[in-house]
Formats: structure tokens, C-alpha cells, sequence
């Protein structure tokens, strides 16, 4: 379990916030939901299947669990998810309601309506057409936060045509492996993004993975024009987006598919060096999105305005940029660049020009705010707060209450919802109108979600009790497999309790028998909400001629949750040159500039820390635990299981000096 100290204070909190008599009034959540899910789960999902979604062909069936860990949805359904996020809103009258707000980082702005929406997506889905791309064909999506990453993905979607997101800051190494891996026909790319007051290239990684050897499925790269700036370009293979939509036609007529057709791969960290693939189709996945949108975030669409800071890399830029929000019909804020450009009050005043009445973001980005302090927030006017979310890590109880008090005005109720990129929606979260919210737990799960926390044994523990996180039942928008590689998705999260998922996260259960989540109990690392496998860092390292081996823990870290350490063996010469000052500044750059080109900077270590031997068990396993001790700058606990004993006194001491 992991151990420190915000985790301490959060097992002794007690606080517990009652709704609101006017909120609960008017609630879209209801305390009858959990009965009724309880009494007949799958009539549950059913109902919301057909309530939230517009099905071409009806299903008949709601769960096919025969083949589990694989599981089918309202298999024998057929529905499109473009057409649900977009032209049914358009066909019932409301194609004037703006979708999105865009908000570019230097300030210039777009107002898309969901007619406007209907035309891009179409004549993009048209051009992807022209471009060769058919239904069942992945299309890597490497782009910014922009109105065209959303028509990029529902336009893939509307041609069945599976998308795979790369977050834009991940590496040229990183993306060619997942094109590989998905075996993409197109990549669409744009010139580059603005961050931090700047514009900054991205085609230049896309033109470095494709010259790579892995790539070769690749046939086009269609390019979207944000930036203008200088654009190396390849005849014949790269193409203006800008150029393709303007000569498509701005009619199309989706591609009806099957319910468990895929909708899209998004690669997330696991405990080994490779990337898995999480695949999700569409029937199950939207009805969850959907649902839990509506019902989380209390969502009212004529007169929310909704904002979720995620980037639409991760998967909750997936469920809470795209799909859910679309598919319910709301009206969305998506900004382009970073909190703090041009000044820290930025998300504020968007808050305030926009009337963002729902806001959604990760417990990191709060923290943040808060060390930057709360006269900033409170120059502006935030009382159209309604409703808050938080999601990607543990909120520590002070940030809870942070949030509560300055940005929610001491009465938006705070849900704090757990869930992964492999349950595709949230799974376990407070219902506004109907919990007593408590700083700092998930609580409950969600209506049709059955989840549990067991000891080694997987038996439930008590009221009281920790233990791992599961899930004891299947659910719709659960991952359908790891993308070429259903036995390491069987293995992965059915073998360690077999035929219940394994989360891989801590968890507690107070005497309420809430949820209290205490983080990753595997080797993955959560840096500001994003997930990193300590292996993949370390395969990285290693990879570096200098190094002969490498171990990486996450060490608490007040704002960011967790900070990457790395303990570093260096190659003969080079251990005693990083022992000199100088020697050791170039040694941490080098490794440090070695990793964000492997993955990415988000991966890039905060400490690299040379040591002379690692601590391995007999069996040659690292014993991270220990190191987490080294970085966390604790006395180093039991190591009596350790090949060498000593080790750990090697390390200490060689810390201590005067490297
Ligand atoms: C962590 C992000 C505590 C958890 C949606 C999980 C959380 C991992 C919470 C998934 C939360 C996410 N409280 N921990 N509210 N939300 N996590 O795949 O460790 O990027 O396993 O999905 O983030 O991260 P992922």
C-alpha cells in the first residue's frame, strides 16, 4: 500500500457535505437509481442504452458474458457515434445550439454550432474517404487541443474507422510505436499548436516517425493549419486538411455499424515497457459516457456551459471532451494552451467570459492554483460554478476543500470520480443532489457498476478495511481487449483474482463503506494525472549508451501527486565523471533529454540519482520500495529480503557525499 503522509491525514477525515435541498430538487441523479440497478443491472444499462442513444437497428440482446473477460454489449444493435454526437441534434431542431466555444491560446476564438459541426464532420469524414481510409482501417490522431481534433476523431468514428489518439506531447519514438502497433493508414498532424505564448511544431514528429522502420502502413498525412509556420512537406503523402474539407462534399451518410465495433485504441502506461492498446467499441462505451455525463456532471443542456480541461490524448479528453458531452447535447468550452499564459488568472477568466457552469478537471491543476494563491481566482466572477469535478489521482482532502471554498463558492458539490483509460467512464463517484460528499473519496460506485475492495484472498474486507480494488461485474464501456494481444488483457486484470478485474489501485473502506482510493499498488507512476510505467522509463534509460542500469520509483510530490526518480548504474568512466559537479549536471541533462526523446518530456525524471548497485531480492527483483524510501527521503525500511544487505548502506552513503 502506498505510504505518505497526505494519505495519513486523509484516512482520519471526517467532513461530509449534505446536498443542497434546491440542488437535490432539481437533480438529474436519484437516490431510487441505485435500487433500481441493484434489482435488475442489465434492464438498468438497457434503459439507458435506449433513453440516451439513437440505435439504427434496436438490440435485443443487452450482455453476452460468454466469452468472458470479453464481453459483448447490445451485440445485435447497429448505431453510429458521429451520428449520435452530432446529426440527430442537428435533426431535431437544435442545429443552432453551440456545440463548442474555442478559446486559442492567443486569444482567437470560434463559435461552432452542431450544424456547423455536421458540416465539418462530414466533409471530413468525405476527405478521410478520398485519402483511402475505410471502415475497420486505424487513423492516428497526433494533434493539439483544437475545434479540429474534435471533427478529426466523430469523422473517423462516422466512417467506422477506428482512432487512436497520441497525446501531442509524447515523442516522434513514442508515436511511431503506437502506429506501428495499430498498423495506421493515416496520421492527421498539424502544423503546430500555441503553448505557452509560443507556436510549436508537431508535423516535425510525425515527418521523424514515418522516416522510422515500423511505420510503413502509413499512406497519407493530412495536415491541419493552426500555426502558419515553415512545414517540411512530402508530395504525394502529406495533405492540407484545410484543402481536402474545402473540395468534399458536406454531405455523408454514416457507416452503420455493429454495437461492439471498435470505436477507437487509446495506448496507456502498464507494468511493462510496451504500451498496451486499450481497444473500446461503440454501443456500450457511449451509453456509459453518456450516462454518467448526464448524471456525474448533473448535466442540463440548454443551459449548461461545460468545460473539462482534459487534452483530448488521454481518455478523458475521449468520454468528457468528445463523446459524452456531444451525445448529451451540451455546450462545451475547449481551450488550446496552458493555465498559466497569458497570466495564472487564464482558466478564471474563462470561467467568467464564458459562464462555465460545470468545470472538470485533476486534482494536480488545483494544487497548482492553490500555491499560485487565492487572491488570482478570486478577481474573477465564478459564481456560474455549479457543479465541479475532479479525476486522474487522489484528491488530497486540503485540495478538496480548496476547491470547494475558492472556486466553488462553499456550495457546487465536488464529485470526485475514479475511474481508467481501460473502464472507458467513470466508475465510482459521489452523485450530485443525492451523496453527502466527503473531502477526498470517490465513495460509491456509480448505479450498474459493481466494484469491491478485497484482501489477497479477494475476499471483500470490512468496513474499515484496505485492500486492491475491483471490479466484481462486467460493465458497458469496460475495455474489450489490449489491441492484438487478448492473452496479456486476460492476464493483465483477470489473473490476479481470476474472473473479477483487478484495477490495479489501493483502496480503503471507511466505516460508512465508502471508497477512499490510496493509488497504484503495480508500477505504474501517476505524474499530474498522467499514467507512466516505471519499466518504460526505465527501458529508456537503459537504452542510453551510459547506462548499465536503471530502477524508477514515484516519490510523493505536493503538487504533482507523484515525481519520477530514477537510480542510475553508470558504464565504467562515466560513474566516476558524474561524481565530479560538472560531470554530474551533464550526466542528469543528457538522461533527462534521452528520455523526453523516447517518450516524451511528460516522462522526463525530476531526480536522477547515480548509485553504485541497486537493491535486488534473490531472485534479481528490484525492490522499489526501498528506493521510494531513498526518494522520499525516509529511513530506509525492512531490507533483510535483499541478495546483499549492504546495498542499501551503499546507496545511502554514496548519496550522502559530496556528489
Ligand atoms: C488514478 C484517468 C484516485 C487511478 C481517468 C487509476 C484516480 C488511474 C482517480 C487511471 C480518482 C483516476 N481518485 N485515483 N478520482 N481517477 N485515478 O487511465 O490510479 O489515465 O488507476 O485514467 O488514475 O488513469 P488513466
Amino acid at each position: 500500500m502506498p505510504e505518505n503522509s497526505s494519505l495519513e491525514n486523509l484516512l482520519t477525515e471526517t467532513r461530509s457535505f449534505p446536498p443542497s435541498p434546491e440542488f437535490a430538487a432539481q437533480a438529474n441523479a436519484k437516490a431510487a437509481m441505485y435500487d433500481e440497478a441493484r434489482a435488475d443491472r442489465l434492464a438498468f444499462w438497457a434503459e439507458q442504452a435506449n433513453d440516451l442513444l439513437t440505435w439504427k437497428t434496436p438490440f435485443t440482446q443487452t450482455l453476452d458474458w460468454s466469452d468472458a473477460p470479453v464481453a459483448r454489449w447490445f451485440a445485435d444493435g447497429t448505431l453510429n457515434a458521429a451520428y449520435n454526437a452530432v446529426d440527430r441534434h442537428v435533426e431535431a431542431g437544435l442545429g443552432d445550439r453551440v456545440a463548442i466555444h474555442f478559446e486559442g491560446e492567443p486569444g482567437d476564438t470560434r463559435t461552432v454550432t452542431y450544424a456547423d459541426l455536421q458540416r465539418d464532420v462530414s466533409r471530413a469524414a468525405n476527405a478521410i474517404a478520398a485519402l483511402g481510409v475505410e471502415s475497420g482501417d486505424r487513423v492516428v490522431i497526433y494533434l493539439p487541443m483544437l475545434v479540429e481534433s474534435v471533427v478529426a476523431m466523430l469523422a473517423c468514428a462516422r466512417l467506422g474507422a477506428p482512432h487512436s489518439v497520441v497525446f501531442g506531447g509524447f515523442s516522434a519514438d513514442a508515436l511511431r510505436s503506437r502506429i506501428a502497433d495499430a498498423e495506421a493508414k493515416l496520421v492527421i498532424t498539424a502544423d503546430g499548436g500555441y503553448r505557452r505564448g509560443a507556436p510549436s511544431a508537431l508535423k516535425p514528429a510525425v515527418d521523424e516517425a514515418l522516416e522510422g522502420e515500423g511505420a510503413e502502413s502509413v499512406q497519407h498525412v493530412l495536415v491541419v493549419r493552426r500555426t502558419g509556420q515553415d512545414t517540411a512537406w512530402t508530395e504525394g503523402r502529406d495533405v492540407w486538411w484545410d484543402d481536402a474539407l474545402e473540395s468534399a462534399d458536406v454531405r455523408h451518410e454514416p457507416v452503420w455499424v455493429e454495437a461492439e465495433h471498435p470505436l477507437y485504441i487509446l495506448y496507456t502506461s502498464g507494468t511493462t515497457g510496451k504500451p498496451k492498446g486499450i481497444l473500446h467499441t461503440t454501443g456500450g462505451y457511449l451509453t456509459q459516457a453518456a450516462f454518467t455525463h448526464k448524471n456525474v456532471f448533473d448535466l442540463k443542456a440548454e443551459t449548461d456551459v461545460y468545460w473539462c480541461t482534459a487534452d483530448i490524448g488521454w481518455v478523458t479528453g475521449h468520454s468528457y471532451v468528445v463523446y459524452g458531452p456531444l451525445i448529451n447535447g451540451a455546450t462545451q468550452l475547449i481551450y488550446e494552451g496552458t493555465p498559466d499564459t497569458p497570466h495564472r488568472g487564464r482558466w478564471w477568466e474563462l470561467i467568467e467570459k464564458y459562464k462555465v457552469s460545470i468545470l472538470y478537471t485533476a486534482p494536480t491543476a488545483i494544487r497548482t492554483c492553490m500555491k499560485w494563491g487565492e487572491d488570482i481566482p478570486a478577481k474573477f466572477d465564478l459564481s456560474s460554478l455549479r457543479v465541479l469535478g475532479s479525476v486522474g489521482e487522489p484528491i488530497n482532502p486540503e485540495a478538496w476543500m480548496w476547491y470547494r471554498r475558492v472556486i466553488g463558492g462553499d456550495k457546487a458539490p465536488i464529485v470526485d470520480t475514479w475511474w481508467q483509460t481501460e473502464t472507458g467512464a467513470i466508475m465510482i463517484s459521489p452523485l450530485p443532489g443525492v451523496t453527502a460528499t466527503k473531502p477526498g473519496s470517490a465513495q460509491v460506485p456509480l448505479p450498474g457498476i459493481v466494484a469491491d475492495v478485497v484482501d489477497d484472498e479477494a475476499h471483500s474486507v470490512p468496513d474499515g478495511g484496505g485492500g486492491y480494488l475491483v471490479l466484481s461485474e462486467p460493465w458497458p464501456s469496460m475495455l474489450r481487449g489490449i489491441w492484438g494481444d487478448l492473452e496479456r488483457y486476460k492476464d493483465t486484470y483477470w489473473s490476479r483474482f481470476p474472473g473479477i478485474y483487478f484495477a490495479g489501485d489501493g483502496a480503503k473502506k471507511d466505516d460508512d463503506g465508502d471508497i477512499w482510493l490510496l493509488g497504484r499498488v503495480d508500477d505504474v507512476m501517476n505524474v499530474s494525472g498522467h499514467r507512466l510505467s516505471t519499466t518504460e522509463i526505465e527501458s529508456a534509460l537503459v537504452s542510453h549508451e551510459i547506462v548499465a542500469e536503471a530502477a524508477v520509483v514515484g516519490a510523493a510530490d505536493e503538487t504533482t501527486g507523484q515525481a519520477v526518480v530514477a537510480f542510475v548504474i553508470l558504464r565504467g568512466e562515466h560513474a566516476d565523471k558524474a561524481a565530479t559537479e560538472d560531470g554530474s549536471a551533464e550526466v542528469q541533462t543528457a538522461l533527462r533529454n534521452h528520455v523526453a526523446k523516447e517518450i516524451g518530456p511528460i516522462a522526463k525524471p525530476r531526480r536522477i540519482l547515480v548509485v553504485p548497485e541497486l537493491p535486488k531480492t534473490r531472485s534479481g527483483k528490484i525492490m522499489r520500495r526501498l528506493l521510494r524510501d531513498v526518494a522520499e527521503n525516509r529511513t530506509v525500511g525492512d531490507a533483510t529480503t535483499l541478495a546483499d544487505s549492504s546495498v542499501m548502506d551503499l546507496i545511502s552513503a554514496g548519496l550522502a557525499g559530496p556528489a
